[in-house]
């Protein structure tokens, strides 16, 4: 199509394709993408390729297809693939091409959103920091610098992708491409931003950025989302928790959503929030019922911050986001099988609904219904209850429906319920982490002890990097190329001052921009502060303990994060802007003026002695005994990882803050810090109303993240170095490993709402729309070990704690362990062969199962 690029904010390229049918023809109208001639609806969720490993890539998007998943999107992270001008990095975690291969073999369409800005939680929003460093650069708006590099990023990576044939055009798999948040990332998001910040410079700036996408020359179509004012063909796209409101600026444009948020990040001090699967499901039905065709999950696999990746500051190493996949791997029940079986549901309409002629029906304040019909007879309602609190009883066609509050429930056939939002009926599970103890080799090379520790110096470690009047700022010094900055200096108190004799210990004050300090006086330990997402700058004032003659100060000041939003995010600063002491018996010294040397980095980091190769410049002390609750301190110690294919994480609860490597891979950066406390913090959250990031809470005054996952790929079969650094100080002997299991799986499905057999739905519908049965499955590889609950009755409760009713059938048990002992996967069909007599008449039944996998 013809594209003429004028004033816009988002910049999209779309190109489709599959293994199967390659597609070279990608355009769209007003009702959704069109490939190859055909409509298609197409449903998406974000896998972030550096936020796991190789490794997982591969059962990751098996898990997305099984999921109901037809197409997958990631960003590409600039600042990951390269690390300093024109030096390029696309190994191990950063393969993207070998990532869009998996994606192309599993027979799913890609959706490429090149950036260059990403914002996604990830340090400094995915651009590099040396580029901040390009003198006259500012990010995002008209400017040359920016402008070239971004250029030359853009089309290194287009060009990447073409030579491995990827694009849609050259009958790859690449269905859309998004050169994203060129001027400003997200309309609707927390942040604040505001739209028009650059103003004539930041719309300059997105009209190059077209220009120079559509100069890529990657015949393929360019989608584009903009502002109100967008001319065709540009599509303005919708991210938020819904999306069903949403209407593009032209009626010849489809109605997308690029990012559907199954949750929300989690950050240091606070507690983990959730979004319900009820909800979700209740906001994808209502935007395909409304007419939209692309809906993205932002993330369908969060994953991990391995490095120094997280953003924020404060977010934490974990990227968990309550998605569909979990942190590890696994899907998260009952939210992925939900989500699948309205993926399944919204298929079988794809064609009456692409195809056909909507008409609206209001049955109510709160109550609508939204039929599609096509000319060869089929029909499609969708069947919405809006109300937040009571079920309401919608009649269509002659027929009577109960509609719980806040859902919507489908009809493929105009008759036939196959699906409710609110009606959670896919299995669920309970899922562990099983401890198990660190296997610490004794006798191994690295040392006679079974732990070796070396002390980081307090201050400087060698000579200073830099020597300065007054208070620079930290990542000006840094670079970003650690957490940790030492800033020292000295002062002098009078010999004859009878520092104590006054009563009160002298004071000092620090003001900083953050991110954390830790404070030593002549080597000790005088106190600390941190900082917490949304809480900067920090300071801190506290008593401290000085000498008559010469004090050294020395403050280790760190980063945790850089920001990744927000407009001039790029010029936000880290590190202390005042220090001052007072009670010393002479009044109030500044220091901030003073002479102040600085060193970069931890003596360790400079050593890199997290690297397994033996490194002759550190020595490393043998102790059976490792001191404990030590600030500043490296531990190694050699471990095997643990038996079995589960995913396996730290569990570093009697530790406080600082980083891990294993066999010199990061896990990440760790702290133990608690997370405050919420009146929503709840295990059982309502669903209905809507939903906001801290409205389902978990987690409150817990630490924040007490496990971090090792993938199995990091380890060897035995003889495994696990390097610490901690700097508050913990207890490393306390330090295990836990499996992360999936301990029992549940199900709960009832005769007035069973479950609807979504793949012979069809034939089922024919027959007999209960087709009442309840379906479960083992994780892979394992099969049903026992059966631990089962009634068919009027059984209540949850998932660990069912109950049986007054009405119990004492064949529950024998029935279901026929069906399903031994078994990855297995149906008990609750009417007809299993339980024939009533025994108890006029009860509406249920059934409830708990069983253990292994
Ligand atoms: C691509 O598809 C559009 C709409 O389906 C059609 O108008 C156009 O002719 C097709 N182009 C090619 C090259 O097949
Ligand atoms: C609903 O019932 C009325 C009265 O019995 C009948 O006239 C009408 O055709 C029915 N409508 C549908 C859609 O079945
Ligand atoms: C270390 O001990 C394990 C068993 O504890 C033994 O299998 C291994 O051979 C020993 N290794 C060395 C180098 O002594
Ligand atoms: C305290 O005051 C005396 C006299 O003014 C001065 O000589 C001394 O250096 C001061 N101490 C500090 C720490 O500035
Ligand atoms: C230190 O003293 C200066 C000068 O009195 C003052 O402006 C500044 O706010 C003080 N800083 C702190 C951290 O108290
Ligand atoms: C970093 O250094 C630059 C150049 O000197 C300066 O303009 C900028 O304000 C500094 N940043 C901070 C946060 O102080
Ligand atoms: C370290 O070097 C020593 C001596 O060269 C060697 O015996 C030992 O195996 C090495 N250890 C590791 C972990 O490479
Ligand atoms: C750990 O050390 C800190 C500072 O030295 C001290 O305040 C704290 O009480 C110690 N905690 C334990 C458990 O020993
Ligand atoms: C759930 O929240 C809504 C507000 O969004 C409220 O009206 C409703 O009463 C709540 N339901 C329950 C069961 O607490």
């Amino acid at each position: 199509m013809a594209t003429s690029p004028r004033l816009f904010l988002f910049l999209f390229l779309f190109l489709f394709a599959t293994v199967v049918t390659a597609a070279q023809n990608v355009t769209y109208d007003a009702r959704s993408l069109i490939i190859d001639g055909e409509r298609r609806l197409i449903i998406s969720g974000s896998i972030h390729y550096p936020r796991s490993v190789p490794s997982m890539w591969p059962g990751l998007v098996a898990e997305a297809k099984e999921g109901g998943l037809n197409a997958i999107d990631t960003y590409v992270f600039w600042n990951g693939h390269e690390p300093s001008p024109g030096n390029y990095y696309f190994e191990d975690r950063f393969d993207l091409v070998k990532f869009a291969k998996i994606v192309r073999d599993a027979g799913l369409y890609m959706i490429l959103r090149i950036g260059p800005f990403v914002a996604a939680e990830w340090t400094y929003g995915g651009i590099p920091v040396w580029l901040h460093y390009v003198p006259g650069t500012v990010f995002r708006t008209n400017n040359e610098p920016f402008k070239w590099h971004m250029e030359r990023f853009v089309t290194y990576i287009v060009n990447l992708m073409k030579r491995e044939r990827l694009f849609a055009s050259q009958g790859g798999h690449i269905i859309l491409a998004q050169a994203s948040s060129f001027y400003y990332p997200f309309i609707e998001n927390e942040y604040g931003y505001s739209e028009s910040y650059f103003g004539d410079e930041g719309k300059l700036y997105a009209m190059w950025a077209a220009h120079m996408a559509l100069n890529q020359g990657t015949g393929v179509p360019w989608v584009m989302g903009q502002q109100d004012d967008a001319p065709d063909p540009v599509i303005n796209t919708c991210n938020s928790f819904y999306c069903d409101q949403f209407t593009p600026n032209s009626p010849s444009k489809p109605k997308l959503w690029t990012e559907n948020w199954p949750g929300w990040f989690h950050s240091f001090g606070d507690p983990d929030p959730h979004r319900p699967p009820e909800d979700i499901a209740f906001a994808v039905a209502r935007f395909f019922e409304k007419g939209g065709c692309l809906q993205n999950y932002y993330v369908y696999h969060g994953g991990t911050h391995y490095g120094r990746t997280t953003g924020g500051p404060f977010i934490t190493t974990s990227y968990d986001y309550n998605a569909p996949i979990d942190e590890y791997g696994l899907p998260r029940l009952p939210k992925w099988g939900h989500l699948r079986e309205l993926h399944k549901s919204v298929k079988l309409c794809e064609h009456t609904l692409l195809y056909g002629k909507s008409t609206f029906i209001s049955v109510g304040p709160l109550q609508e219904i939204d039929v599609y019909e096509d000319q060869s007879g089929g029909c499609v309602a969708f069947l919405a209850n809006v109300d937040v609190q009571e079920d309401k009883l919608i009649t269509f066609r002659n027929v009577t429906y109960i509609i719980p509050p806040w859902s919507v429930s489908i009809l493929p056939d105009c008759k036939n319920v196959v699906f409710n939002t609110a009606m959670v009926k896919s299995q669920t599970s309970v899922v562990e982490m099983v401890l198990e103890n660190l296997k610490v080799y004794s006798n191994s090379s690295f040392g006679s002890g079974a732990w070796q520790v070396y002390m980081e110096k307090v201050g400087l470690w060698d000579k200073p990097d830099f020597v300065l009047f007054g208070l620079e700022d930290h990542i000006n010094i840094t670079k970003d190329t650690t957490d940790y900055l030492w800033y020292t200096t000295s002062f002098y108190v009078d010999k004859s001052e009878d520092i104590l004799g006054h009563g009160s210990s002298p004071i000092l004050s620090v003001a900083s921009l953050g991110h954390a300090f830790i404070v030593f006086i002549n080597g000790e330990l005088q106190g600390s502060s941190y900082g917490k997402y949304g809480y900067l700058p920090l300071n801190f004032e506290a008593p401290v303990t000085i000498k008559p003659g010469k004090n050294e100060i020395a403050i280790l000041s760190m980063t945790i994060g850089m920001y990744n939003a927000g407009p001039l995010y790029e010029w936000e600063g880290a590190g202390l802007t005042s220090v001052n002491i007072s009670g010393t018996g002479n009044g109030s010294l500044n220091l901030s003026p003073y002479s102040w040397e600085y060193k970069i980095g931890l003596e360790g980091e400079h050593y890199s002695i997290f690297n397994t190769n033996n490194n002759t410049d550190i020595k490393w002390i043998p102790k059976s005994e490792p001191p404990k609750n030590q600030s500043l301190i490296w531990y190694k110690v050699a471990v095997d990882p643990p038996e079995g294919k589960e995913p396996v994480a730290l569990d570093m609860a009697s530790m406080g803050k600082g980083h891990v490597w294993v066999n010199g891979k990061s896990i990440g950066r760790y702290w133990l810090v608690a997370s405050s406390i919420s009146d929503n913090c709840t295990p059982h959250c309502n669903y209905t109303g809507t939903f906001e990031p801290d409205r389902c809470l978990t987690g409150c005054g817990q630490p924040t993240q007490r496990w971090y996952h090792i993938p199995r790929s990091f380890f060897k079969p035995s003889g495994n170095t696990l390097v610490i650094f901690e700097e508050k100080g913990g207890d490393p002997t306390r330090i295990t490993f836990a499996r992360r299991q999936e301990t029992k799986i549940c199900g709960f499905v009832s005769e007035d709402h069973p479950q609807v057999d979504l793949e012979n739905w069809e034939v089922h519908s024919k027959r007999n729309a209960a087709g009442a049965a309840m379906h479960l499955k083992c994780p892979e590889g394992s099969s049903v070990s026992s059966i631990t609950f089962a009634s068919f009755g009027n059984p209540t409760g949850t998932c660990s704690s069912y109950r049986r009713g007054s009405c119990h059938y004492p064949s529950s048990v024998s029935v279901t362990e026929k069906a399903c002992l031994h078994k990855n996967k297995c149906s008990i069909a609750f009417k007809g062969e299993s339980f024939t007599e009533d025994l108890c008449p006029g009860t509406a039944k249920a059934m409830a199962v708990e069983a253990a996998c292994s």
